[in-house]
């Protein structure tokens, strides 16, 4: 087999754009690719994209984007440095009154989307990736990965290539309402430090 290059993200980009290959598209407003440098060394890959990012047309710009970005600025690593995409990349929500309220993508649904973000990964080939919450996880690390007892560990996923896995930055925001909400600050925070010593830098 000849070995392809991947197309460019911008390419790529256009594509998703008319992308229908599940039913998520006829409600949202469009489709959220990722963003950022075409030759990051770090690739974050959240879930799917929320309310806010449904009507930007941007990954992670509303409450859990604002809550990364805090934690990035605050450990000094730059967010434009980064790569950020979803697994899931169209809005999936039910009408609660005028409330648009986030619904899970379903198996089909993540199944359907999936091959973006592998010619994302493909195109990109990070050094570092790092998954947010646990269906990224699974998707990067393999069915069996399970975050609870792996997080903030950086496992070889392909040669030189690494993923570490923490919760989703929506997880630490719902804990911030309740008493565990300093805690997971803190752990979410100390996982992704491990980003200023990854392996092979
Ligand atoms: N949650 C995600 O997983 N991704 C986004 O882009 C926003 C919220």
């Amino acid at each position: 087999m000849p070995n392809r290059k991947p197309p460019a993200l911008s390419t790529l980009r256009k594509s998703a754009r008319a992308c229908r290959d599940c039913d998520l598209w006829r409600r949202a407003t469009q489709t959220v690719f990722g963003e950022g440098p075409e030759d990051a060394n770090i690739l974050f890959v959240g879930e799917q994209a929320g309310d806010k990012e449904d009507l930007a047309g941007r990954p992670f710009v509303g409450p859990a984007g604002h809550l990364l970005d805090a934690v990035l600025a605050d450990i000094g690593v730059d967010r434009s440095d980064i790569y950020v995409t979803n697994v899931v990349k169209h809005f999936k929500f039910e009408l609660r009154g005028k409330r648009r309220t986030h619904k899970r993508a379903n198996a089909a649904e993540v199944a359907a989307c999936l091959h973006w973000l592998d010619r994302e990964l493909e195109r990109i080939r990070p050094r570092w990736i790092v998954c947010l919450g646990s269906l990224a996880a699974k998707v990067v690390l393999g069915s069996g990965f399970r975050l609870m007892q792996r997080r903030g560990e950086w496992i070889e996923r392909d040669k030189g290539q690494w993923a570490l896995a923490t919760v989703h930055p929506a997880y630490v925001l719902r804990a911030r309402i309740g008493a565990r909400g300093e805690e997971e600050f803190a752990r979410f925070r100390a996982d992704l430090m491990h980003l200023r010593h990854p392996p092979g830098a």
